[in-house]
């Protein structure tokens, strides 16, 4: 297995990316969907506990997989059609603007803020609405956006798959 993407398949590590990301993607979506549907209770504060510090992980590989998606991008497989392009362009800025947002906020908040003992912000008097704001207008809201569009990602693999063999596109991604 080459690490580059070819023209027929993607390669070692946009498939890492892809694979792990998902992983801890579904690991964050349950999170919330835990804290929404079973608010307080011991399975809602355990998926809590992850959710900032997952998240700011998921910003630093959304960061450096789209750095490897750009250096692939000549020789990454063809997107089917325009409508995939445009989709995965917006699951590259949702995996972006989500926690970058989250993590404005949490700065603009004036607490202290560290990742998993990592000291990240240290904290000040007082407030910045600015950068507080644009998190709890969109933070949560495109959130569950993610939720949806990844659902209706995984949907149209299984579209492409079940009708054209040239459109199925999971041997590109898997196996
Ligand atoms: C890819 C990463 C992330 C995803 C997919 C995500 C998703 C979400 C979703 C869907 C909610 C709404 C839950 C509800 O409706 O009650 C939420 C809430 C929240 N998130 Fe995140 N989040 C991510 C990263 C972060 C980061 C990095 C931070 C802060 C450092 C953060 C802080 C919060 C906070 C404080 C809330 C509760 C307030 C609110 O609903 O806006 N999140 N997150
Ligand atoms: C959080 C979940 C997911 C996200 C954010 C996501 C995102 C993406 C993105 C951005 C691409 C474009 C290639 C790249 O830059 O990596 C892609 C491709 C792909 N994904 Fe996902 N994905 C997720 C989950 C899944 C799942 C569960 C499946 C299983 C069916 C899947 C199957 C594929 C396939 C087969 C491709 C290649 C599509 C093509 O070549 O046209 N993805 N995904």
């Amino acid at each position: 297995m080459m690490l580059t993407d070819s023209k027929i398949r993607y390669g070692a590590l946009s498939r890492l990316f892809h694979w792990s990301m998902a992983l801890l993607i579904g690991w964050q979506l349950v999170g919330v969907l835990a804290r929404v549907l079973a608010e307080d209770t011991a399975l809602d504060k355990f998926f809590w506990a992850t959710h900032k510090p997952l998240g700011v992980i998921l910003l630093v590989l959304a960061l450096l997989r789209l750095v490897w998606a750009l250096v692939n991008l000549r020789r990454r497989p063809p997107e089917l059609t325009m409508a995939a392009t445009i989709g995965h362009i917006g699951l590259y800025g949702l995996l972006v603007a989500i926690p970058t947002l989250g993590l404005l906020r949490q700065y603009g908040s004036g607490r202290v803020f560290d990742v998993w003992g990592l000291p990240l912000f240290a904290g000040f008097e007082g407030r910045v609405e600015w950068m507080v704001e644009p998190g709890n207008l969109l933070h949560g809201n495109l959130g569950w956006l993610l939720l949806v569009a990844v659902i209706g990602h995984v949907f149209m693999v299984y579209w492409h798959r079940r009708g054209n063999k040239e459109h199925d596109v999971l041997p590109r991604m898997w196996g």
